[in-house]
């Protein structure tokens, strides 16, 4: 089983989770290969404080869709592509929309997970709207800062990712 985990992390919590769902996909039962994909915009100024909400925030209900780094990605030879990203605004954050923009996920079996901060809002609901035609085999929202303990919950869900 080959496995795609393709994320956007901005602080570090869908980092941290996209790691920690190769490790385990890595690791028996499951032993097979994941492979991880880091999206990253051209913009790679940090924001910080309450800024960086304004600035993400206003990005979101724009529907901006922000210049990428260039990222080699063929979806061809995974059997399962794994997407995850932070909440920004009860949404998927814009760095995903413009990836999932340019790559076309149609038959493919995905599962999807996000992170956020307690206010998920309908962001897994938006994420879905976002890969037409894929099959979706399973989602998942992680409470961040995401941290190690979440290894188990993580292990469940693909365990039972249909
Ligand atoms: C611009 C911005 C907007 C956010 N909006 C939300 C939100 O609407 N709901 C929520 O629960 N958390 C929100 N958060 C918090 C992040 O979703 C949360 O910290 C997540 O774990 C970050 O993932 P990351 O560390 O991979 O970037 C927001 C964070 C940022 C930077």
């Amino acid at each position: 089983m080959k496995t795609a985990v393709v994320y956007y992390s901005f602080e570090g919590s869908c980092a941290f989770a996209a790691r920690t769902i190769k490790g385990i996909l890595e690791s028996a039962p499951f032993k097979g290969k994941a492979d991880l994909y880091e999206i990253k915009t051209v913009d790679a100024k940090k924001r910080t404080g309450f800024s960086k909400y304004l600035w993400g925030g206003s990005q979101v209900l724009m529907r901006k869709k922000p210049a990428l780094a260039p990222l080699e990605f063929d979806p061809a030879p995974y059997d399962l592509i794994i997407l995850g990203t932070p909440v920004w605004a009860a949404s998927p954050a814009p760095a995903m929309v413009s990836f999932l923009d340019r790559h076309d996920l149609r038959g493919k079996k995905t599962a999807l997970f996000c992170c956020h901060a307690g206010g998920k809002g309908r962001a897994l609901e938006k994420f879905r709207a976002l890969v037409p035609g894929a099959v979706i085999s399973g989602e998942i929202d992680l409470r961040g800062p995401v941290q190690a303990d979440i290894t188990g919950r993580l292990g469940d869900w693909l365990r039972n990712l249909g």
